[in-house]
């Protein structure tokens, strides 16, 4: 195919499978997808003239990770989105293998995006150009010949993946690259008009500081501040979703991982001193690559993609499409800890609303729904305990508090994905749990005890699975709550 085509193509694919993807019972409701096709990371993630602007990976033509545009879905608050022309297509030289990941900013009234072309040869070689695409209304956008070609000294050309911020009239941009060595890192660039950047250094990796192996390749790093509610401390956070990772008993289950750092960015050095361990966001099965951004009203807000690299094994491929991204969250520090929020506006879709109180002993149905939020308060507890969500027609979701293993369980083992492993965290407290769950057509989120822990899954629940299910072993004090969503 020619590179040039890729408009006509894409409008094509689309007219031909929208009807299609749009009826499969497993699309999402809340949730940002493609109108057909897959979606990967969630890139561009802004704010502007008034309205939330999600931009992401998308292949229109197919179900693979190939001819990577980027979407475009505006939205007033966070839940309704809009799909929006295609913003950025395979179709310049310099990005003709994919208009990969990349970050967004609002200049002067303008809209920057900053993103990697990525172009392959015939023998597959690679180049990375990282490229800027402006925009004064947030749907046309003018694009730059690339800022910056290739890779500094030491690196292959794995780099990509620019995340932007500004700080005092400075622009600055952390990337995702690779060593000669074959170490995922994250390297700093700076720039004084946006158009013109400077490398300035590695400021973290494998084998860089404190830390020893870990990984091949970082992408998507983040870098933003938090003020800890609690201490007043501001405190300094590096994102990175690293490639190699080993399993480690509960940890690194997913094909790749993503997770955070504590640390503090010396500018001068440059250098990210980092503080604390790498600690997973998420602990489902689907979350990679996420990016942040804040709101004017002064929030750090978090989507994630839910699905991860490699695991495209899932049953709506025959319906053309897969993946979507996850909810917003509102990320905030309390004492030195990372909090993840659902956010404010998940309220404003709670529609018909069912409570259950009741001491419970074995199992009991609460009711049923495909949608939904759903609160639920365990206290007492003296031994396992937790929910079945979407039951039915031999599938179901448990979410599970192992009360001798001190642990909290997500299994989806019973429904129609292949992967049937388990996810699991340890939780320090097992007297009392409170879970707060955001069910769509084919996923669930699950924040526990005030978004200490988030597991974001995929769940392929058979058609009419809607039982919601409630048990302890022991007598257990439980409260719940439901809301249909609108
Ligand atoms: C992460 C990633 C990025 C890249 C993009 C391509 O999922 O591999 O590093 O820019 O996806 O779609």
């Amino acid at each position: 195919m020619d590179f040039k085509d890729m408009k006509i193509n894409e409008e094509k694919a689309v007219l031909e499978n929208k009807e299609r993807v749009a009826k499969d019972f497993w699309r999402q409701k809340y949730h940002v997808q493609g109108i057909v096709g897959l979606i990967n990371d969630p890139n561009g993630f802004t704010q502007f003239k008034g309205k939330y602007h999600m931009f992401y990976q998308w292949n229109p033509l197919g179900v693979d990770h190939k001819n990577k545009t980027w979407g475009h879905s505006v939205s007033d608050d966070l839940l309704h989105w809009e799909r929006c022309e295609t913003a950025l297509r395979p179709d310049t030289w310099y990005s003709k293998n994919g208009v990969y990941s990349g970050s967004g900013i609002v200049i002067d009234g303008e809209l920057y995006l900053f993103y990697t072309g990525n172009v392959k040869d015939d023998e597959g070689n690679r180049e990375s150009y990282q490229c800027l695409a402006v925009s004064e209304d947030g749907e046309h956008f003018e694009r730059w010949e690339p800022s910056i070609v290739n890779q500094p000294d030491g690196y292959t050309r794995d780099i990509r993946d620019p995340k932007i911020w500004e700080k005092d009239g400075k622009y600055y941009a952390v990337l995702g690259i690779q060593s000669e060595k074959l170490e995922g890192k994250v390297v700093l660039y700076s720039s004084e008009n946006i158009k013109d950047w400077k490398f300035k250094g590695e400021i973290a990796g494998a084998n860089h500081g404190k830390l020893k192996d870990f990984g091949f390749m970082w992408e998507c790093p983040d870098y933003f501040q938090l003020k800890d509610e609690k201490t007043g401390e501001i405190v300094d956070l590096l994102v990175v979703s690293p490639q190699g990772l080993e399993p480690e008993g509960d940890l690194y289950q997913n094909k790749y991982q993503t997770g955070y750092f504590f640390g503090k960015l010396d500018y001068a050095k440059p250098e990210f001193e980092i503080t604390s361990d790498f600690v997973e966001i998420d602990r489902g099965h689907d979350f990679y690559a996420p990016q942040s951004m804040e709101d004017d009203k002064g929030r750090r807000l978090i989507v994630g993609w839910m699905g991860v690299p490699e695991e495209e094994d899932f049953p709506m491929t025959k319906n053309g499409w897969i993946h979507s991204l996850t909810l917003p969250r509102e990320l905030k520090v309390i004492d030195g800890k990372l909090y993840q929020l659902p956010i404010k506006e998940m309220e404003t879709i709670r529609g018909e609303k069912i409570e259950f109180s009741s001491k419970v002993k074995g199992t009991e149905k609460v009711g049923t729904g495909t949608t939904y939020e759903l609160n639920a308060k365990f206290k007492n507890i003296t031994g396992n305990v937790g929910l079945k969500l979407r039951v039915g027609k031999e599938s179901e979701t448990i979410l599970k508090l192992d009360y001798a293993d001190k642990k909290f369980v997500l299994d989806r083992t019973k429904g129609e994905q292949v992967d049937k492993s388990l996810r699991k965290v340890a939780l320090d407290n097992v007297n009392e749990l409170e879970l707060t769950v955001f069910v769509d057509n084919s996923s669930i989120e699950v924040f526990i005890n005030g978004g200490k822990e988030v597991f974001s899954s995929k769940i392929l629940p058979k058609f009419g699975a809607d039982g919601i299910e409630v048990f302890a072993d022991n007598e257990t004090d439980v409260e719940i709550v439901k809301w249909e969503w609108k």
